[in-house]
Parts: structure tokens; sequence; C-alpha cells
């Protein structure tokens, strides 16, 4: 892969309390040390913890961020989190369109698109998922999927916004199952949102392209070596360190 950079995203979801979060930071902020040349490594946490995040992992060669953003500055919206709020707390990524948000909060791509503009324009880094269901699959449709849903972000940004994104592919059929995609699979998915990114602009075929859906320390080596596949977003596995720290390192 020529000049694309290669990232390995750790997704918390809603896991985590303080003193296991410590822990689990500190030892991921000590392995990744000697990876930071080769990688860009990140933690999306729970947002009542980008403030430990913060203690704990400034000055370190390791990112934090938010699992979701507000398409809002502020006002009143309940429950909302500004992007601008997390880059308070340090953050610099911010997960937007995660399949459980598109499933249980009804998130539809357009919203999705929305999220990852105002992200960029807080300055937060938006990693887009986008990933297509069984039926989907089953149906022949992954393409037509996973397209729309491309296109809807990339039909809302500027080129120059839209080279700042990471997209994760997430087959939601592979999301906390232990069954991955395989790398063949994956990789296939990928080539095609790379060629529609070149097609939008050329520049954004080095746009990032990370692969999520259980992937683990056994799997990681053969899905990171595929020629589209920039890295790995990373449910369960993130929550231990050794099991993160080793994926990072196939990465
Ligand atoms: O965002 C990462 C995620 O959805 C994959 O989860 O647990 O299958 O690695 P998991």
């Amino acid at each position: 892969a020529e000049q694309r950079v290669k990232w390995v995203v750790g997704n918390w979801k809603m896991h985590g309390r303080l003193a296991e979060n410590a822990s689990l930071l500190q030892s991921v902020a000590e392995g990744t040390g000697p990876l930071a040349d080769v990688i860009r490594i990140g933690v999306c946490v729970p947002t009542p913890y980008l403030a430990q995040a913060q203690a704990l992992l400034s000055g370190q060669p390791l990112a934090w961020g938010v699992q979701d953003v507000s398409t809002y500055t502020h006002g009143a919206y309940t429950g909302e989190v500004a992007a601008e709020m997390a880059c308070e707390f340090g953050a610099t990524l911010a997960i937007v369109g995660h399949s459980e948000r598109r499933a249980y909060h009804a998130e539809s791509s357009g919203l999705v698109a929305a999220k990852a503009r105002r992200a960029l324009e807080a300055g937060l880094t938006p990693i887009v998922c986008i990933g297509e269901t069984l039926d989907e699959r089953e149906a022949g449709t992954t393409e037509a999927v996973v397209g729309a849903q491309l296109d809807s972000v990339l039909n809302l940004l500027s080129v120059e916004e839209a080279a700042r994104i990471i997209i994760a592919y997430e087959p939601v059929w592979a999301i906390g199952t232990g069954r991955s995609a395989t790398a063949e699979q994956a990789q296939e998915v990928h080539a095609f949102l790379r060629a529609r990114l070149a097609q939008k602009d050329a520049s954004l075929a080095r746009v990032a392209l990370l692969y999520g859906g259980s992937v683990k320390p056994e799997n990681a080596q053969v899905l990171f070596g595929q020629a589209d596949i920039d890295g790995g977003l990373i449910g369960g596995a993130s929550l231990k360190s050794q099991d993160f720290l080793a994926i990072c390192a196939a990465a």
C-alpha cells in the first residue's frame, strides 16, 4: 500500500469502568510505543471517560476519541454531545454511523454524513462506518448497499474534506459474532470502495479503509495483509490489552 496511513482503532462500545480503563489504557499505551512509527493507533471510549483518556494518554503515541457526535454545535438537544466538547478533552477521532447506531437509533446515511461533516468542522477525524447485513449480502446487494452509504458521505463533503476521513467497512453479520469476513470477502469490498473513492477524485484513493467485524489476533494478519485493507476497527478484542496489542502488531 503506497503511502497510505495504517490505523488500528479500538471501539470500546459501552464497556469499561474507571478502574479497569486505567489498567487497559496504561498497558495499551506502553505496548503501542514501539509500533507508533509504523501505524497509528487509537481508542474510542465512552464519552464520560474522555477526561480519563486525556489524563492517561497525553504525550503518548495513542489517539483517543468518541463513538458518536451530534450534528449540532450546541442547543436544546438533551443527551447529545457536540464534537467541540470532545475536542476539549483532546479527542481527535470520532466514529460515526456505526451499524449499532444505524440499527438501534435509526441513523440514516444522510444523518451519518452530516455527523462526519460536523466532526471534520470541529477538527476531529471521522471514522465513517458502513456495511451490509446478512440479508443484503445473501441477496447480492452488498456493493449497492455500501456504495450508497459511501456516496451519501461523498456527496456532502468536498474532496478536501473527504480526503481527511477514515472509512471502516464493517459487515453487520461479522460484528460481535466471532464470524469475521474472510480476507477475500473483505478485500473484495475494500477494492470496490477504493475504486469508488478514486472515481470521485484520484486523491481519494489514499483514504484509509479499515475492516471491522470479529478481528482477533488469529485473523488480523491475513486481513491486514490484503492490498486494500489499511487496518482495523476493533470491538471486543480492544478490551483486552494483549489481544489489542497483538492486532496492532499484525498491522
Ligand atoms: O466497531 C467495531 C466493531 O463493530 C467490531 O466489533 O466485537 O466484532 O470486533 P467486534
